[in-house]
């Protein structure tokens, strides 16, 4: 099932601030590629590195995970944090990683490389979407929309290239959830709009 995000309701309050150099959220970043669940998954990742598009990505991922689950549990918990881990990164930047997230936790609001896709494997995250304002407010932005996305619920999105301020967006989980990441880029590289 395709979940692409959509405008749901629009806030004229300027929420961002000035640009704070940052990263995605606050979570622990863990690189691990002999990690248990990168070894089950191999044949996804190396799938992954192959596909042309993010359509393609996409349903790369939901038929793989329509099939296994990974545990929640393989992956380390952080208190009021999430944890991240990198389960795979190709020469071009491209990585792949799992996040889990403990309940309750909000992030920044923060943008990404050109590609980014989030699926949910486990929980319920809720995405708020911004955009930047065009006024001269640098790091200014606008609240555009929120969806939630349940267990087998995914989204992505494909922005320009060398920047990382696409699909600016915080992610609030109101349960314990797990999910994978694909983005394009080093995700850490993304411009962070708050605490
Ligand atoms: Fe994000």
């Amino acid at each position: 099932m395709s979940n692409s995000v959509e405008n749901i309701e629009y806030s004229q309050s300027c929420i961002g601030s000035a640009l704070l150099p940052g990263s995605e959220a606050d979570g622990k970043g863990q690189t691990d590629f002999d990690h248990p669940q990168a070894k089950q998954m191999k044949p996804l990742l190396q799938e992954l590195s192959e596909v042309p598009n993010s359509e393609a990505m996409a349903e790369v991922i939901s038929n793989y995970l329509s099939k296994y689950t990974p545990s929640i549990n393989d992956f380390p918990c952080i208190k009021n944090s999430y944890s991240r881990t990198i389960l795979s990164r190709s020469e071009s930047g491209m990585e792949v990683l799992i996040a889990r997230w403990d309940s309750g936790l909000t992030s920044t609001i923060h943008g990404h490389p050109a590609f980014a896709m989030v699926y949910v494997i486990a929980g319920s995250l809720t995405v708020e979407q911004y955009e930047k304002t065009e006024s001269n407010d640098i790091g200014c932005v606008i609240k555009t929309g929120v969806k939630t996305f349940d267990a087998g619920n995914y989204f992505y999105g494909q922005g320009i290239e060398g920047r990382f301020d696409n699909h600016i967006h915080r992610i609030i989980a109101a349960k314990e959830s797990l999910s994978i990441h694909v983005y394009s880029d080093d995700a850490l590289k993304g411009e962070v709009f708050s605490k």
